[in-house]
């Protein structure tokens, strides 16, 4: 029998705005051995995500809040290093609901809800299976599939283009054939966007108004918008969509810091002006179909038409301080922690 240690970081009190130290707890505890049907997991690399923010604050949501006490909730990837179930064996690339922490008991009965499926390295490496191949990548594939349903020679307008979600539907929508325009912050992004991605064009949104920027790239207008941030760039593209119009309010990554009331959009009357329609979505609600997305988007990723990023940092420790950067724009690509080497 191996004696481990587990690190863990857990919910120490709710956050007002951004979250700091005092809402983190760090605990170490021994771990057992998985029981009849259970499987223990060590953690390799885990996903750091703008909906964490969300998962912190008491109050109803599409998933239970964290419990004050528990380990944060996360998703990685990690390697069964003990099985007493006949599907894993010790050696096994698994992904499921992990959490920070250094390795994750799954008992038979949690196995299904963790979501603990075996992953294919050959498919994509570890990383791109927390971005592209994992949620991300889910939540692009379908928000834009789905509910944007693009055709081709259309526009399509993604916000936080840069990041983990904005990169596959930007990439999937230039495949689809659409035009693509990204807003991202910073000319490093926008030049990523454009140059590696294959982007029709960035708009640096801290460079100067979005609404200038759409002027000059989408003279035609907009018939999608993936909204990954909300606030006044969600407002302003409200301004330019097209008569059936749709957008997907993915995420509003600009609020979820607020203290006080969550900014709504002041121009949504042009839905009714123009016949458009505004969609709200969440991933989990297309769990059965993602077999077919990974494979799609996997085959994407082998033959060149598709690339992706991830902003990797090192250290189960540094998880509180890695996590902000996401609310900072400090990321450049998927946010994953490294906890452990495979
Ligand atoms: N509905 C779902 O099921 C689902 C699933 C996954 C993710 N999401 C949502 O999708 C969005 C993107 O998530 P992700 O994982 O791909 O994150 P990400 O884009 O990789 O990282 C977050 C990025 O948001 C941008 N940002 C931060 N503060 C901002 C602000 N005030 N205004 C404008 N942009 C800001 C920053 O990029 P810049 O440097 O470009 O500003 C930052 O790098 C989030 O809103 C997230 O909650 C939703």
């Amino acid at each position: 029998m191996t004696h481990r240690t587990n690190h863990q970081i857990r919910l120490a009190a709710r956050p007002s705005g951004l979250p700091t130290d005092a809402n983190w707890q760090h605990t170490t505890e021994p771990v057992a051995e998985p029981s009849e049907g259970g499987v223990l997991v060590k953690t390799l690399a885990l996903s750091l995500d703008p909906a964490m923010r969300g998962w912190m604050n008491e109050g109803k949501s599409y998933i239970p809040p964290v419990g004050i006490g528990e380990v944060m909730r996360a998703g990685g990837v990690g390697e069964v290093v003990a099985s007493a179930n006949p599907k894993f064996e010790p050696g096994d690339i698994v992904s499921a609901g992990i959490g920070v922490q250094e390795y994750a008991l799954f008992a038979a009965d949690q196995i299904k809800r963790a979501g603990l499926v075996k992953i294919d390295l050959r498919m994509g490496s570890l990383t791109q299976w927390l971005n592209v191949l994992g949620m991300p990548g889910m939540t692009g594939y379908f928000g834009l599939m789905d509910i944007g349903q693009p055709k081709a020679g259309e526009t399509v307008v993604v916000s936080g283009a840069a990041g983990a979600v904005g990169q596959t539907v930007g990439q999937l929508a230039r495949i689809k054939g659409c035009k693509v325009v990204g807003i991202a912050g910073g000319p490093a992004k926008c030049e990523w966007v454009v140059k590696e991605l294959g982007f029709d064009a960035c708009i640096d949104y801290k460079a100067g108004p979005v609404k200038d920027g759409l002027k000059e790239h989408c003279p035609d207008g907009v018939d999608i918008y993936f909204d990954n941030v909300g606030g006044d760039i969600l407002d302003t593209v409200l301004t330019r969509i097209n008569r059936k119009a749709r957008i997907i309010i993915c995420g509003a990554i600009s609020q979820y810091n607020a203290t006080g009331a969550v900014q709504g959009p002041k121009n949504y009357l042009s839905l009714l002006v123009n016949r458009a329609r505004m969609e709200g979505m969440v991933v989990f609600d297309y769990a059965d179909r993602y077999g077919l997305a990974i494979a799609e988007l996997a085959g994407y990723l082998k033959d060149g038409r598709m690339t992706s990023r991830e902003d990797v940092v090192q250290g189960l420790q540094n998880f509180p301080e890695t996590l902000n950067k996401l609310f900072r724009g400090e990321n450049f690509g998927k946010l994953v922690l490294q906890v452990a080497k495979a």
